[in-house]
């Protein structure tokens, strides 16, 4: 097998980043190992339960199925920079007033994939929260109270009374 390694390029979380990487890693292990970003979790490895979801050049993705060698000159946003930002300050409020998370696992996930849908605008029902985050795997809590909370947020930055 071969052990070809590539310089890349990037920002991450707004910062200049060059590294030496391995062909074949995988964004999330290349944040996780060689970053220490290790807020982006790694469960299933095949794009299925997504707690390895990151933000690239905007949209979200796995970062099991992306090499980090794809990234080159990419905008790469992970959990610990939406969360220093502020940008899902009020989200990761309503998470923890309504016990939407246990044992944590996929929240940093579930947290990027709630902001993707309501930044899309107005007052999503309580179908189209379920579909939008139906990709991420909760083995905790049952999704009603990440529905609760994501629903929540989404009347409040509408000026919807509840
Ligand atoms: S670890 Fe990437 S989708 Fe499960
Ligand atoms: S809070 Fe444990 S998997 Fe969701």
């Amino acid at each position: 097998m071969s052990d070809l390694r590539c310089d890349i390029s990037m920002t991450v979380n707004g910062e200049a980043v060059h590294e030496t990487v391995d062909a074949r890693q995988t964004l999330v292990d290349f944040l996780r190992e060689q970053l220490v970003l290790t807020g982006s979790h790694v469960g299933c490895e095949h794009g299925v339960c997504g707690a390895c979801t990151v933000r690239v050049n905007g949209l979200i993705v796995r970062g099991c199925l992306m090499l980090a060698a794809q990234c080159e000159g990419a905008k790469v946003e992970t959990i610990e920079g939406v969360s220093d930002t502020g940008e899902i300050a009020d989200l990761q409020d309503a998470f923890e007033r309504r016990n939407a998370l246990q044992c944590g696992f996929c929240t940093p996930g579930m947290l990027l994939t709630a902001q993707e849908l309501l930044a899309s605008g107005g007052v999503p029902s309580r179908e189209k929260i379920r579909e939008h985050i139906s990709g991420n795997y909760c083995r905790c809590t049952g999704y009603h109270a990440i529905v609760d909370a994501i629903e929540a947020v989404a009347q409040a930055r509408n000026g919807v009374k509840p």
